[in-house]
């Protein structure tokens, strides 16, 4: 059994509140026109880089140090807000389901053996997210997937797409879908009856998340079970290549494949398999909810087949959901988050909807709920429900910054984590104008927690998950902007591979507390150690190394 007490910090005092607060997608970039952070007016983010390289430097926030397969992976929030939280590097979903499709142990395993169970009467179903943005999902995985099902005997095939444009350049998706096709082709040339049988973009489709929208996951379901959607085409590239005359990869309306009857070609059935691809869970976890769930209520779900179903991943390992899956998640145990209440430090967490779980679920090692209720709030702020957040870039900055000013102020807590979420959601929008309003919105939320740390004699922390909206433009390996075929510029609406800030301060922190120079390759990892050390605590031996020293004294 794990041992919670934490030892002294032999220099740092307790009892000192502490705000820990994320900025979602704000990364450190060259100034340009194409920054929003350097275009837009930041003074509060501004003054802390002032206090360089004291009390202000860089980290690491993509590929290995947040345990993805390679140094080319952008970051995100759930790796970003697992290493924040954890302290350690894990290997993450993206990496591990690499691992057991190149081994072949993942068709070893309970969930595959479970699910080929319905290959020979009924049908596979691959639901999921369409790219190689390797943030949710990845295409290769599913290609070795759908080649090691079909040799495995899996009979008929259908594949539930969802177009991305988020994690990849908007437009991408034709591609991509063609790529499919070609290797469905391919399967159907062994004898696997194997298609495309439904689609929709991500943020419409399927994949909302922290129960934001219900109603995203039920068009999905009316399309992937049903078979029912208001679009109907018989082949997929020509759905995707007309509904993208009015709407983005990422906001497609559902669309179901249908035969020359115009009957759809995949509704699932009773004694049907289905696995969800995305290894990533936030997006997933309401749809496997309503794919496992007998008793459900959220939307009408009209059919409740009867079906074997695997996530690629468990994506909750606290409600063991899905209670199938093809590779065992990551083991992200003893996190700061448990260690730190075990030791007294009364915690509150908050961020809007869109961003809640960052700053909980991912913080706490994927895991719902609290630890000890008495000793942690989480509040969550109802996010917009419906827009695309370029029409409200401010989204609820100010609420969130509100929130924790009354719980510093309040006395009750030693620790008052936020997430704010506006540079990267509205990043992820590619409206340039609008994130530049995102951004200012974001520092004057920083500006509240910073001036309520001042007056209870706090201490701060700010940093970020991942880079977004300091880049929103696709470049060439000199840096320069790239334009289309057709001369457009690229807008980049995916997170990037920059570093991003972490600042120390406030009238709290002990003379003498400063960055040290000897982690030059910090990153993400390393913030827990840090926080721990500012509650006065020593981080346990095997989190990696602080980023402070104390000198002096
Ligand atoms: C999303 O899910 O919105 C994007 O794929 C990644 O964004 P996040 O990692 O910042 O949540
Ligand atoms: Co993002």
């Amino acid at each position: 059994s794990v041992s919670w007490k934490l030892e002294d910090h032999p220099k740092l005092p307790k009892g000192k509140t502490i705000a820990v607060v994320v900025l979602d997608g704000w990364g450190e970039y060259k100034p340009d026109q194409y920054n929003c952070i350097h275009v837009a007016q930041t003074p509060t983010m501004d003054s802390l880089k002032q206090g360089a390289p004291e009390k202000w430097r860089l980290i690491r926030a993509h590929g290995n140090a947040v345990g993805l397969p390679t140094e080319d992976d952008m970051g995100n929030s759930e790796v970003g807000h697992n290493a924040l939280g954890a302290g350690r590097i894990f290997a993450q979903g993206a990496k591990l389901v690499d691992l057991a499709l190149a081994s072949g142990k993942i068709y070893d395993g309970e969930g595959f053996k479970y699910i080929s169970e319905s290959f020979e009467n009924g049908t596979l179903h691959l639901i999921g997210l369409l790219s190689d943005g390797g943030v949710h999902s990845r295409l290769d995985q599913l290609q070795l997937l759908l080649k090691g099902a079909g040799e495995r005997g899996a009979k008929r095939i259908r594949v539930h797409i969802l177009t991305d444009g988020r994690d990849v350049l908007d437009g991408s998706s034709v591609g991509f879908v063609e790529t499919l096709e070609n290797d469905l082709a391919q399967l159907r040339a062994k004898g696997v009856d194997a298609r495309i049988a439904s689609g929709g973009g991500r943020m419409y489709v399927t994949m909302d998340r922290y129960e934001n929208d219900w109603n995203v996951v039920k068009r999905g379901w009316d399309a992937q079970v049903l078979g029912e959607a208001p679009h109907k085409f018989t082949s997929a590239v020509e759905a995707v290549k007309k509904l993208r005359e009015n709407a983005n990869d990422q906001y497609l309306p559902p669309f179901v494949i249908v035969d020359e009857n115009n009957k759809a070609v995949g509704p699932i059935v009773d004694g049907d398999a289905v696995v969800t691809i995305n290894f990533r869970a936030d997006r997933m976890v309401m749809l496997a909810k309503a794919l496992e769930y007998q008793d459900f209520d959220k939307f009408d779900r009209v059919r409740f087949p009867k079906i074997r179903y695997a996530g690629m991943l468990q994506y909750d390992g606290e409600l063991k959901l899905p209670s199938r899956y093809l590779v065992s998640p990551p083991e992200i145990d003893r996190t700061s988050g448990e260690y730190l209440v075990h030791n007294g430090v009364r915690t509150f967490a908050c961020s809007e909807t869109v961003k809640f779980g960052h700053v909980t679920f991912f913080w706490n090692g994927n895991r719902s709920g609290c630890f000890k209720p008495e000793m942690e709030e989480y509040v969550e702020i109802p996010s917009d429900v419906g827009i695309t957040f370029n029409v409200q870039p401010k989204m609820k900055a100010l609420e969130i910054g509100e929130k924790a000013r009354d719980a510093i102020l309040s006395g009750k807590f030693d620790q008052v984590r936020v997430n704010i979420p506006n540079s990267d959601m509205v990043g992820h929008t590619g409206d340039i104008e609008a994130t530049v309003v995102a951004c200012k919105a974001a520092d004057d939320s920083v500006k509240m927690i910073l001036d309520a740390i001042e007056k209870v004699g706090g201490i701060y922390v700010v940093t970020a998950d991942h880079g977004n909206a300091e880049d929103m433009v696709k470049r060439n390996k000199s840096g320069e902007p790239l334009k289309d075929k057709d001369g457009n510029l690229q807008i980049l609406t995916s997170h990037t591979c920059q570093p991003v800030p972490i600042a120390i301060g406030g009238p709290g922190l002990t003379t003498g507390v400063r960055f040290r120079n000897d982690v030059p390759s910090g990153g993400l990892a390393n913030v827990a150690a840090t926080v721990m050390n500012l509650h006065g605590y020593v981080a346990p031996s095997d989190y990696e190394p602080t980023l402070i020293e104390v000198v002096g004294n």
